[in-house]
């Protein structure tokens, strides 16, 4: 597909490709949606979530304590965390996104079920939030990039081409997660995924700072009873539409 450069980059360098933003509660599908649509669209994914779980990581391998702000920050100030390029293995995959930090493969070290909380945990401090941000503008300096998180289109890219927010009901986003859980051999109750969506979403919506929250311009996506193609398919068509020349 052809994509029109849609706005000037605010830096010297000229005209960039757009700018394509996630944002929604944690097992709406996001993370699959904006592997698939990046994929689609040729453009380089930023899942924003791997970069606080890659920092709880490194804080629990390093002794920091997750609830020490300013360590944080300055553990945020040593680590090079870098994306690679969406890669599938075999045919009908759903695309794995390589994450590096200091040049070790993290991919699937952060995915443990314990980071997510401890991400999040590490995420509501002021310090956390301020150290990260001028590194997730960095990565849309040349545009051409969907990046998914959790105040992408409200804070860290207010002027984004393109702004989703994926959400889908509480109960159809745990019973995915519990599904993915045991699928892979874990032996929990659904009962027990349920409240600790419900905590992570209380949290991630209640924070002082960039709560999770819909951009007054996104277009709102839930995916309760949609198959993933469906969704893909809608994102990519809300894409060409805004930015097809
Ligand atoms: O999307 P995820 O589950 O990998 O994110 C892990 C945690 O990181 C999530 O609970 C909240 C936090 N997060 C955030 O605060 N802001 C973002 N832009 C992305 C994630």
């Amino acid at each position: 597909m052809t994509l029109k450069i849609v706005k000037d980059a605010p830096s010297d360098k000229g005209p960039r490709l757009p700018i394509v933003s996630i944002d929604g509660p944690a097992g709406a599908g996001k993370s699959t949606a904006a592997r698939l649509l990046a994929y689609r669209l040729g453009f380089l994914l930023i899942d924003t979530g791997a970069l606080y779980r890659v920092l709880a990581l490194k804080a629990l391998e390093e002794d920091v304590s997750l609830a020490d702000g300013a360590a944080l920050a300055r553990l945020a100030a040593r680590l090079d965390i870098q994306f690679g390029k969406l890669e599938i293995r075999n045919e009908g995959e759903i695309p794995r996104l390589p994450v590096f930090c200091n040049s070790s493969d993290v991919t699937d070290s952060i995915r443990v079920p314990e980071l997510g909380m401890a991400a999040s945990n590490v995420s509501k401090l002021p310090e956390v939030r301020e150290a990260l941000l001028s590194l997730q503008r960095k990565y849309g300096d040349t545009g051409g990039i969907v990046m998914e998180g959790r105040d992408i289109g409200t804070v860290i890219f207010p002027d984004a081409d393109v702004k989703f927010f994926l959400t889908a009901s509480v109960e159809s986003r745990a019973r995915r997660r519990w599904d993915e859980l045991t699928l892979s051999g874990a032996d929990i109750q659904l009962e027990q995924v349920i409240g600790e969506t419900r905590a992570r979403d209380d949290q991630d919506s209640n924070r002082a700072i960039s709560p999770l929250k819909q951009a007054s311009d996104a277009t709102l996506i839930d995916s309760t009873s949609r198959s993933l193609d469906d969704v893909v398919g809608e994102m990519a068509s809300t894409v060409r539409t805004r930015c097809h020349k």
